[in-house]
């Protein structure tokens, strides 16, 4: 039977139904594997079945020969080396589409949070300290009305757009590799921009662009000292987009209003100068964790490795090139 490793922990129900398929190994505790274990435990395996947390790059790859698809649960996939995926013939997928609209209300929620300065008000009341109502505690800024700027204008940009045009009345700003067609920008009005355009104009920005080393540090001091003092900075997208020392710098100085951040430079570690300014709101990279939207993250990928190395179409493929010229399966395998 064809083998497989399930190399974080996942729903026994998708476990049960690999294991219909194939020889599963599964860590069921959870560990995260340095490269070396990773490679140990992907010996003999012809399919992967990985988070964010495993890199397969070509030095995986070169030492895991019979390694044939990695199946990525989460649309992001900057943890593959994909180039290197594709010479070594090796199937990448991913997990779009199912959590575009679940990731878009999270994206959503959390520009709400930092706008309407919830975390800061919320901590302040737990700490006891709430003794009367002021004219101006914890005053904000308005969502609604307000210019929502986009950059990374995909499937996830384009739900938290709708959301704020046809939502909350809000003018749309976008910059993106690519400009959107009239009939997708059409609907939400929104108007296509160059960056600086959008940093200076934007009232609420919100990130949602994949990471790349072209994205690295994309919001950094200079970035930040163009947008409004009223701003706020929202980032559903990936650490490392932005420079958390930097953003950490401009919330303590009131250079921007306030940030909202499910994603961290080198998580699960957090910049310590992000858990000492108040205008920030921190969630442990959870935009997309509800209980329907993981489970259909983890079908999905189990749908890619099944179809994959049972020699049908996956159904979201990172580098599709590869088929037609994947490493063989091994004899019997
Ligand atoms: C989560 O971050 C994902 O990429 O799905």
């Amino acid at each position: 039977m064809t083998a497989i490793l399930v190399a974080r922990a996942v729903f026994p129900q998708t476990l049960e139904r690999l294991r219909q398929h194939f020889d599963v190994e599964a860590n069921t505790e959870d560990t995260i594997f340095s490269k070396l274990q990773l490679i140990q435990r992907l010996q003999g395996k012809a399919g992967a079945f990985t988070t964010g947390s495993e890199r397969i790059d070509a030095e995986v790859l070169a030492a895991c020969p019979q390694l044939r698809v990695v199946a990525n649960m989460a649309v992001g996939y900057n943890n593959f080396d994909i180039t290197a995926c594709t010479a070594a013939g090796v199937l990448a997928t991913n997990t779009p589409d199912v959590l575009t609209e679940t990731t878009a209300d999270f994206g959503f929620a959390l520009m709400m949070a930092a706008a309407r300065r919830m975390a800061e008000s919320e901590h302040f009341l737990r700490r006891g300290e709430w003794t009367k109502w002021a004219y101006d505690m914890f005053t904000g800024s308005d969502v609604h009305g307000a210019t929502l700027g986009i950059l990374g204008m995909g499937r996830i940009g384009q739900g938290i757009a709708r959301r704020g045009a046809l939502g909350f009345g809000m003018q749309v700003i976008y910059h993106n590799r690519s400009r959107l067609s009239a009939e997708q920008e059409g609907p939400i009005n929104a108007r296509y921009v160059d960056k600086a355009t959008l940093l200076k104009e934007a009232d609420h920005l919100v990130l949602v662009l994949p990471y790349s080393a072209q994205s690295h540090h994309s919001i950094g001091a200079a970035e930040l000292a163009l947008m409004k003092p009223t701003a706020t900075l929202t980032n559903v997208a990936r650490g490392g987009i932005i420079d958390d020392a930097a953003l950490a710098l401009a919330l303590r100085e009131g250079r921007i209003a306030a940030a909202a951040l499910d994603v961290f430079e080198g998580e699960p570690s957090v910049h310590p100068d992000l858990l000492t300014v108040p205008n920030v709101v921190l969630t442990p990279h959870i935009a997309s964790a509800t209980v329907a939207t993981r489970r259909a993250m983890a079908e999905r990928a189990a749908d890619n490795l099944i179809a994959a190395l049972t020699g049908a179409a996956a159904p979201t493929p990172i580098n599709p090139e590869v088929l037609g010229r994947m490493r063989p399966a091994p004899p019997g395998g």
